[in-house]
């Protein structure tokens, strides 16, 4: 599907912010597909038994945050449904199809797209080169040309070594790298870590950018003021289970249960 026509370039760092999401896209008739189903997930690294049964589903088009304290298991989970954790048990389903038992390249193949906290930019590579080493697995990915429209300081960096570039194109470039790939589920790890209010702003504008394409996302968050504005709904994780759950609109009734579970 060509899809240039929906890639808007970011507004520039410091214009003001896209507002709150709005609601999530509806299919054809009315009704959101499943895209994602998770249920009674457990996972270990070795002997360390770390999710004890997580449960939550993601409709297509929709922004879930996963919040937490320190080691709740949240990275764990988004590598439990990217088969990167020692084993797993349960049910991840993607599109209807159970996944717990691909390997992680099968999965990637059902258009998920996993953007690790720590970003992988290969720093002797240039822009374009990180961006083009990902191979495209599914139809609908967007060419090199779309995410430069998206992402036009890419753009203008497009010969610099990974090296050179700031915390903020390094984030922006893991993301666009798995633009290309074809994934629509996003899995994005603690995107505005360590990066200055401008950028998070910026990131914020790239969600809410991804969530107007249609983009399904789940993103993990410890900077609840960036994550509040953008998600759907909201899932709060304790020792490796969703112990809590809520929406855009029911967040000022949880904001005093919030404050103790995270300490925000
Ligand atoms: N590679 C690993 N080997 C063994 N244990 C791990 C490994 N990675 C994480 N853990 C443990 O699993 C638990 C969940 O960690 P996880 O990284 O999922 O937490 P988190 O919610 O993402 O929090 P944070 O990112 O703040 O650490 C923690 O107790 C952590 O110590
Ligand atoms: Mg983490």
């Amino acid at each position: 599907m060509e899809r240039t026509d929906v890639v808007t370039p970011l507004p520039s760092a410091g214009m003001q912010p896209a507002t709150t999401a709005p609601a999530a896209a509806t299919a054809p008739g009315g009704t959101r597909r499943r895209l994602l189903e998770v249920r009674d997930l457990h996972a270990w690294y070795g002997e360390s038994h770390v999710l004890h049964g997580v449960d939550f589903a993601v409709d297509e088009g929709e922004v879930v945050t996963l919040l937490g304290r320190n080691g709740a298991g949240r990275t764990t989970t988004l590598r439990a449904i990217m088969g990167l954790t020692g084993s797993r048990k349960g049910s991840i389903k993607v599109h209807g199809a159970e996944s717990i038992s691909m390997p992680t390249h099968r999965i990637a193949r059902l258009g998920v797209g996993y953007c690790p906290e720590e970003r992988g930019i290969f720093s002797s590579l240039s822009t374009q080169e990180n961006l083009m080493l990902p191979p495209v697995l599914t139809k609908g990915g967007m060419s090199v040309e779309q995410i430069y429209t998206m992402f036009p300081n890419l753009r203008e960096r497009a010969s610099s070594q990974g090296t050179r570039l700031s915390g903020g194109e390094q984030q922006m470039l893991a993301v666009a790298r798995i633009l290309r790939t074809g994934a629509r589920l996003l899995l994005l790890d603690e995107i505005s870590e360590g990066l200055a209010p401008v950028i998070v702003q910026k990131l914020a504008e790239m969600v809410l950018a991804l969530r107007r394409q249609g983009y399904t996302i789940v993103m993990v968050e410890q900077n609840f003021r960036f994550a509040a504005p953008l998600a759907d709904r909201f899932l709060v994780m304790e020792h490796g289970r969703v112990i809590e759950e809520f929406t855009q609109a029911q967040l000022p009734q949880h904001s005093q249960k919030l404050r103790e579970y995270l300490g925000v």
